[in-house]
């Protein structure tokens, strides 16, 4: 098993200080960053990390991308927030930009990925009220089991997992969930006439890459317009390149009728999240109806286009394709007895670890750490792997080696 190295007291100093003043609602591997760039970190000590996470997936460009930061700092010293009282030059030039981009006829600019979400169940009640025809306070939206889209009391109310919901109660009615990757599920689902939409992951992320059967995707699109409800596509992790294709919709030639885009809008710099839809939906909310006091702020404006453009500048999704099958392939060789499977699309990857303890997981990403990889388990067995998009052969098989060397800590 693991054998921790020491902490220095550099690192434990700060440690102890988030101990003491912060919240208990996360439980980090004991690393202490102070720096990043590429898809290098480095801790408070000056060692030098692979990062295997990304943020979660909101460091697609790798940290601190030189043409996002230089936008960023232009931008701050110019204007960062109007609020939305006032018009300002940014926001025009983004929608436009980020409605291009994606092909949708507007955008709604908000924060963090949750809002994204909720933004999207508001749209999607109010277009089965207006349009659809459904009587008033009757919509039901439809979730997958194992879903994660964040920690508000709608998302929660939507969870399977009872360390998301337990305690928290009463929750938010007019949801429904169904099982993942199931048609059959959804056709019945839909069969209720006030059904106003079916939000989903294109591959569940936080449930540990759970990637769905080939055409699952169509046929969600094809129920969805089948029965007149809407498709929700949540690429919040998924999307901006991380599968491989710029949307995970993308690998079916799939349109949601409402995307909704988070984590990676910025590159990993402040929280930016973007629904996109056609009039038809967008239309149906009014002035005063939603809205954000930093949604559409202009720093995040800028900041978004320069992080979208990137990923396009520098191909980032067809890296992101080539280094997850290498990626996958050189773990398979290792055909280590304690990796029962290994999983995901591009750079969205997880291992599942067979181990007669179950700490094996967070033992095995303690040794990574000490190796120089930084990774975290999620669901207790498994382990996700999404490096930034960047990142290059070598560094592929340099952290495969770490991968495999750590490994023998299981033994
Ligand atoms: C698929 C998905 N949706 C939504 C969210 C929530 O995003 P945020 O933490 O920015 O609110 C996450 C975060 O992990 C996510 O993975």
């Amino acid at each position: 098993m693991h054998n921790p190295l020491h902490t220095s007291a550099n690192t434990q100093y700060y440690l102890d200080l988030e101990e003491k003043y912060g919240a208990h609602n996360y439980h980090p591997l004991p690393v202490v960053l102070k720096k990043g760039t590429g898809v290098f970190l480095w801790d408070v000590d000056d060692k030098r990390y692979f990062d295997f996470l990304s943020g979660y997936s909101a460091v697609n460009q790798g940290h601190c991308h030189p043409a996002v930061v230089e936008v960023l700092q232009a931008q701050a010293s110019e204007l960062t927030l109007t609020s939305r009282a006032f018009h300002n030059d940014q926001l025009g030039e983004y929608e436009k930009y980020i409605t291009t981009y994606f092909g949708y006829d507007k955008v709604l600019p908000m924060n963090t990925g949750v809002e994204g979400g909720e933004t999207a169940i508001k749209l999607a009640r109010r277009w089965g009220y207006t349009v659809k025809g459904i009587e008033a306070n009757k919509a039901k939206i439809i979730f997958a089991s194992g879903n994660f889209w964040g920690r508000t009391m709608a998302a929660i109310s939507s969870s399977t997992d009872p360390s998301s919901y337990h305690n928290f109660g009463p929750y938010m009615p007019g949801f429904e969930v169904i099982p993942y990757n199931d048609l059959s599920a959804l056709e019945a689902a839909l069969q209720d006439p006030n059904v106003a939409a079916y939000m989903f992951e294109p591959i569940q992320g936080e449930a540990g890459v759970v990637v769905p059967d080939e055409g699952y995707l169509t046929g969600i699109r094809n129920l969805c317009s089948q029965y007149k409800v809407l498709m929700i596509a949540d690429e919040i992790q998924t999307g901006l390149a991380r599968t491989g294709k710029m949307l995970a919709c993308d690998h079916e030639n799939v349109r949601p009728d409402i995307l909704i885009l988070g984590k990676a809008l910025s590159g990993g710099t402040l929280p930016i999240s973007a629904v996109l839809s056609d009039d038809e939906v967008m239309m149906t909310i009014k002035p005063g109806e939603h809205g954000s006091t930093y949604g559409g702020n202009p720093l995040a404006c800028k900041v978004a286009i320069a992080a979208l453009q990137v990923l396009k500048d520098e191909n980032m999704a067809a890296n992101a394709e080539a280094m997850g099958n290498l990626f996958r392939e050189e773990l398979s060789k290792l055909n280590s007895p304690y990796i029962s499977c290994i999983r995901g699309r591009g750079l969205l990857n997880a291992i599942v670890i067979k181990h007669h303890n179950p700490d094996a997981a967070w033992e095995l990403c303690l040794a990574l750490k000490d190796n120089g990889l930084l990774a975290k388990p999620t669901h207790g067995d498994k382990i996700r792997f999404a490096p930034p998009l960047i990142i290059t052969v070598e560094q592929i098989m340099e952290a495969v080696n770490i991968i495999e060397k750590s490994l023998s800590c299981l033994n």
